[in-house]
């Protein structure tokens, strides 16, 4: 029987369990240049210590610009490569593989001058006004992709994960809302996406499985719906891709009847959906706090993996007290065994 604690593996990749730690931003680059801290290292050194078999590392952006802010971890250039290398194989000698979330920001970038994006259309009223990639500017874009991929790999991650989703710029490239283009990357709106996706690919083993997040539906008024993103994360897959990670939203002020979160498990319709019209891997996120509601995710086949934000920042020790929880089976490090008894 498949539960949150039983093993996984996807192509190379061997999980012990089913808990991921997704990326979560934050803002703790003090010095501005993209290199991680102290900080960064431990906070994901902690979660691999708390029992998570996948950490992925926030959002890491592909150029300055492409951050959200000044704050925000690098992948632009080599400098970066060493301390995400110091991070990656301390999780790895705490039993956790570890993957890294490469984006650009695009019109959600806050600190750029003058941010860039499909189209010349802000966020809201309060944004810049984004300055609309020329179509060379979109080619050199994909090129950046690769390089930061190329990067993450050198740094020693297991996987990749590229974020299309949040209304970031891979999202506001695949978004008929943010698209608007008339060149080749507005008459298929897929394009940017899947160039970056096999640009990627290029990069990694051929062992190494690529996830993308995405938005499984938008909450802008007018916006994708779920039957849209089974369409374009079918054309994803046939780029390259092996495991989607399913969000939503982000993509611009929220629709009045569309307040979203307001219950458990609320996005988990999506990864099914997914799953099921794709016969794909999917992680599942959103409010799966509770053990027995995480492992229910696993058991009744909504995904194959669930990942745990929020409840994460509260407690880096979720995984080995959900096991406890569950009573399954989990290796309580030495040093901690006495807070966790067996019941
Ligand atoms: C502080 C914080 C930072 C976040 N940063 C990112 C990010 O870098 N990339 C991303 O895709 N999602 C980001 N998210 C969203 C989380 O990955 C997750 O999808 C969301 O919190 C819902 O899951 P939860 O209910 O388990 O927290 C962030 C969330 C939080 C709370």
């Amino acid at each position: 029987m498949d539960h949150l604690f039983s093993p996984y593996q996807i192509k190379g990749l061997q999980l012990k369990n089913r808990v991921v730690m997704p990326p979560m931003c934050q803002y703790s680059v003090t010095n501005k240049d993209g290199i991680a801290t102290d900080w960064h290292y431990v906070h994901y050194v902690s979660r691999a210590i708390g029992g998570a078999s996948l950490i992925i590392i926030e959002m890491t952006d592909v150029e300055p610009d492409g951050r959200i802010t000044d704050y925000d971890l690098g992948l632009w250039s080599d400098e970066h490569v060493p301390a995400l290398k110091r991070i990656i194989d301390a999780c790895h000698q705490h039993g956790a593989k570890v993957g890294i979330q490469i984006a650009h920001a695009g019109r959600k970038a806050q600190d750029a001058k003058e941010p860039v994006a499909p189209s010349a259309i802000p966020f809201d009223e309060k944004s810049k006004t984004p300055r609309a990639l020329t179509t060379e500017e979109v080619k050199e874009m994909v090129e950046k992709f690769r390089l930061a991929a190329q990067r993450a790999i050198k740094a020693g991650v297991d996987v990749i994960e590229l974020h299309g989703a949040h209304g970031y710029l891979i999202h506001q490239f695949t978004s008929a809302f943010t698209n608007k283009r008339t060149d080749e990357y507005g008459q298929e709106l897929t394009k940017f996406g899947k160039e970056v996706i096999k640009a990627v690919k290029g990069e990694m083993p051929e062992d190494m499985p690529l996830i993308i997040r995405i938005s499984g539906r938008e909450y802008v008024e007018g916006g994708y719906g779920i039957d849209e993103a089974i369409e374009f994360s079918r054309e994803f897959q046939k780029a390259g891709v092996d495991m989607f990670h399913i969000s939503a939203g982000g993509e611009g002020p929220i629709a009045a009847e569309g307040r979203p979160g307001t219950h458990v498990a609320y996005q988990v319709p999506l990864a099914r959906a997914i799953k099921q019209a794709l016969n794909v891997p999917v992680i599942a996120v959103g409010r799966l706090d509770e053990p027995g509601l995480a492992n229910s995710v696993i058991g009744n086949e909504d995904a194959d993996l669930v990942a745990v934000g929020r409840a994460m920042l509260r407690n880096p020790y979720w995984a080995l007290e959900a096991a406890t929880i569950l009573h399954k089976e989990i290796l309580i490090p030495r040093q901690y065994d006495r807070g966790f008894p067996r019941r």
